[in-house]
């Protein structure tokens, strides 16, 4: 079967610019800015941040290029992929796994992402306005245990996510992304300066740069693993359904290491703005998930023009949540289409609503339901840490195996040499950290975090 050729019926991105801004606002998300500082605090600081980065360059990287030749040798949905690739065998259930995964994940997304709405209201009518920083950690707690608000703003995101989704892939993701994600860095840039100008900064900076790697934990390093899957947006498939829509000549190895290194500094950027102001204002670094949501309305605080960046600032976290959430919902909706065979429109609203169901329980396991946990975990926790710290790296691991044992070196030139020139030495490398350093390391830090040794 000739695989590579379009089928007519398949969206394609229509430019280079359009390739990177779609993976790129898939890639950078809360997840940089919202959860990366917050679980950068809960662990620890530095010592998380360089674990994290060592798992981005050796495991990321190659594993978002594999995924981008498998989307787009296949041409396919998750499922499809494999099963196209890998007719007749289990790779197809690799698949499942990441359509699994992207149901928890938006979930819980789209809670917080409701949260960043309501803090665009929140800016609009001036509410941080004289309050000190514990009265405005009350203001989130008591604001995220509310059955009501909450509620409405997370249902609000999911519609603008199904709206911008049957649009279609070509005129909902692209042209968005490209003119505000700029906007976001420039405003989280001005914050760092901001933030490192404050009285106590530095402390801030010691503890997300000055590693005390004793500190590190064996749930830390698998949580540093998780988030280096959850942040580049890898390990259920979304980067081989957009890496289904990109055309053969396009450098995927240059788009990977872009991606990869947008992400990653604007992780770092975030970090930048929060922790210094964390330790100025005396807030607990390990305050949790409502760690972005605390600090930053101290240091607008405390800024000239202050009102007029919070609102800009939650206004594009919030867009940056969205370029994200259709993403994560593509994966589901190419799924239902392609494997259900239903209309584009039917199988967003079906996979819309079945999420939107599961995400209202997230919210409300915020304060209604608070107290029904497992493994101590309420259901918000518990789909961020299934997700994350299991189904991502177990996706990537089966990628990583798909592409360095099923694929092997012909396929895999092949693939490459369509759109970019990578050294024989390169591709070697590539190929033997697929093999083994990518899945043993994933092995070991998933059964070491699972506490088996
Ligand atoms: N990478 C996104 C973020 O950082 C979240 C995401 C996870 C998107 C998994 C797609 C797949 O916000």
């Amino acid at each position: 079967m000739k695989l590579d050729k379009i089928p007519p019926v398949r969206d394609v991105f229509s430019s280079k610019m359009g390739v990177i801004a779609a993976a790129a606002g898939s890639a950078v998300g809360l997840g940089n800015i919202w959860k990366f500082p917050y679980i950068t605090g809960v662990y620890g600081g530095a010592a998380f941040l360089f674990v994290y980065l060592g798992f981005i360059a050796l495991i990321g990287l190659p594993i978002m290029l594999s995924e981008f030749m498998i989307g787009r040798k296949s041409r396919s949905n998750v499922f499809g992929a494999f099963k196209n690739l890998a007719p007749n065998s289990p790779w197809k259930y690799v698949g499942l796994l990441g359509v699994a995964a992207a149901v928890m994940i938006l979930s819980f997304y789209g809670v917080v992402a409701g949260w960043s709405i309501d803090y665009i209201v929140k800016s609009v009518t001036d509410s941080f306005a004289s309050k000190s920083p514990a009265e405005l950690g009350s203001m989130f707690t008591q604001f995220i245990e509310k059955p009501g608000l909450p509620i409405f703003y997370q249902l609000l995101f999911m519609l603008m996510t199904m709206a911008i989704v049957i649009i279609g892939v070509k005129d909902g993701i692209e042209k968005y992304a490209k003119i505000l994600m700029p906007v976001l860095i420039v405003i989280i840039i001005i914050l760092d300066i901001r933030a490192i100008t404050l009285d106590g900064a530095k402390e801030g900076l010691y503890f997300l740069f000055h590693p005390d790697f004793s500190k590190l934990t064996a749930d830390g390093v698998l949580s540093a693993l998780g988030h280096a899957f959850f942040s580049l947006s890898l390990g259920m498939g979304t980067l081989i359904t957009y890496g289904s829509y990109i055309g053969n000549q396009n450098n995927l190895a240059k788009i990977a290491l872009q991606v990869t290194v947008a992400d990653t500094l604007i992780a770092i950027l975030a970090g930048i703005a929060i922790f210094p102001a964390v330790f100025a204002f005396g807030i607990e670094p390990s305050s949790g998930p409502g760690l972005v949501f605390i600090t930053l309305p101290n240091v607008f605080q405390q800024m000239p023009g202050g009102f007029f960046f919070s609102i800009l600032f939650f206004l594009l976290l919030t867009v940056a949540a969205l370029t994200s959430s259709i993403s994560i919902l593509e994966v589901v909706v190419a799924y239902f289409r392609e494997e259900l065979k239903i209309k584009r429109t039917l199988a967003t609203i079906l996979a819309t609503v079945m999420i939107s169901i599961v995400g209202v329980f997230c919210s409300l396991s915020m304060g209604l339901f608070k107290e029904q946990t497992l493994f101590g975990l309420n259901l918000f926790d518990l789909l961020d840490w299934i997700s994350a710290n299991m189904l991502l790296p177990l996706g990537g691991l089966f990628i990583s195996l798909f592409i360095g044992w099923y694929w092997g070196r012909k396929s895999i030139e092949e693939e490459l040499a369509k759109g970019s020139k990578l050294s024989r030495g390169l591709i070697t490398a590539f190929i033997f950290v697929l093999k083994f350093i990518a899945p043993g390391a994933i092995a070991i830090v998933f059964l070491n975090g699972l506490g088996v040794f």
